[in-house]
């Protein structure tokens, strides 16, 4: 403890006695990816006067336009964490396929899935944008990765987290016993400490949704939000805030430090995509943090975690936040089902 701060360096060493079978592998992994998001934040909070604003030029295996900062991003997450030893492969929002670890480089027993820079549509407007990234176990530990072993259900991640480049950069980590939240000393250069045990409060008066889909909604999402806009004079009985940052990273802090629910549900209006958002990279992390913090994270009609990928980048409706709303939401969507 520096200084009676603990840096970040410290509670993950702490943090590792408590993961069965961890040895240095894990310390350092967490360490690595903290050093990406640092080199990270310091590519976003200079932008235009590096000329890193604007589109790279392709499209990503999404079908989105990519950033050049998606771009820098990816590659600064891959550099930071192959060399170590402690992945067998990674996999991204924005590479194709996954990355084995292979060459020169040493193998290791996890897996990391990561979006390298979320909510990128807004870099160009200076809103805050984040990582995102979760660590699994390898079946084959040391062994190169193949897809199969990244198509892991939520409940077996190790460790999640994300990083926020806003007004302070911020790193949010779970590994299953708790939630806690660093802020990025930059003179010193270090994480600390400054959210320890962060819990979402049970009830909210604030949703968040991109409402233009509101003609794509399903009944279930459709009646909530027309509920919550009712406000005092409808069935809830109190009136609600809407915000949309079109940020997931962004929504997910606010609602860790003051509640609310995120929906980004399944829509009508592309019947190939089941939802915007995806599963490995977005929503299993997600989903870890915000029931770690005591929240819940659903499609609507099953709990995220439980949910076995079939692909890579497989998209899902996502719905999470403080308990008791993500469980009225989800016994309307049973209701739903109960009355056809
Ligand atoms: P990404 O920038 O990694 O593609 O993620 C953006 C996601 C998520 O962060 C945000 O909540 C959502 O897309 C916004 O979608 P709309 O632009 O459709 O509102
Ligand atoms: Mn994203
Ligand atoms: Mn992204």
């Amino acid at each position: 403890m520096q200084d009676g701060r603990t840096t970040l360096t410290q509670f993950i060493i702490e943090e590792q006695r408590h993961v069965a079978g961890a040895t240095g592998d894990f310390s350092g992994l967490l360490n690595d990816i903290a050093t990406a998001c640092k080199v990270i934040a310091n590519a976003v909070s200079k932008g235009a006067l590096i000329g890193l604003l604007g589109n790279a030029g392709g499209e990503n295996i999404q079908g989105e336009v990519q950033k050049k900062l998606d771009v820098i991003s990816n590659d600064v997450m891959i550099r930071s964490n192959e060399w170590a030893g402690h992945l067998a492969g990674m996999a991204s929002e924005e590479m194709d396929d996954i990355y084995p670890v292979a060459g020169e480089h040493v193998r290791g027993k996890y897996l990391l899935v990561f979006d390298p820079l979320d909510g990128s549509s807004n870099i160009d407007i200076n809103i805050t944008v984040g990582t995102i990234f979760s660590i699994l176990r390898s079946p084959n530990p040391g062994a190169q990765a193949k897809l199969d072993d990244f198509l892991q259900p939520g409940t077996e991640q190790v460790c999640a987290g994300f990083a926020l480049y806003g007004p302070s950069t911020l790193l949010i980590i779970t590994s299953g016993h708790g939630v806690n939240g660093f802020t990025l000393d930059r003179e010193v250069g270090e994480f600390i400490l400054t959210h320890p045990g962060m819990r979402i409060p049970e009830d909210t008066q604030e949703f968040a949704i991109n409402a233009s889909n509101e003609r794509f909604w399903e009944q279930p999402v459709k009646r909530y939000v027309d509920e919550c806009r009712a406000g005092k004079t409808g069935p809830r009985g109190k009136d609600f805030n809407m915000r949309w940052i079109a940020s997931m990273v962004a929504e997910t802090y606010r609602i860790l430090t003051r509640g609310g629910v995120f929906m980004y549900p399944k829509d009508t209006k592309d019947a190939a995509k089941p939802g915007r958002l995806r599963l490995l990279y977005e929503a299993n992390p997600v989903g870890f943090i915000v029931e770690q913090a005591g929240g819940l994270c659903s499609t609507g009609l099953a709990r995220m975690l439980d949910i076995r990928p079939t692909a890579l980048h497989q998209r899902v409706p996502l719905i999470f936040g403080s308990k008791n709303e993500v469980e009225r939401i989800e016994r309307y969507h049973r209701e739903l089902l109960t009355a056809a």
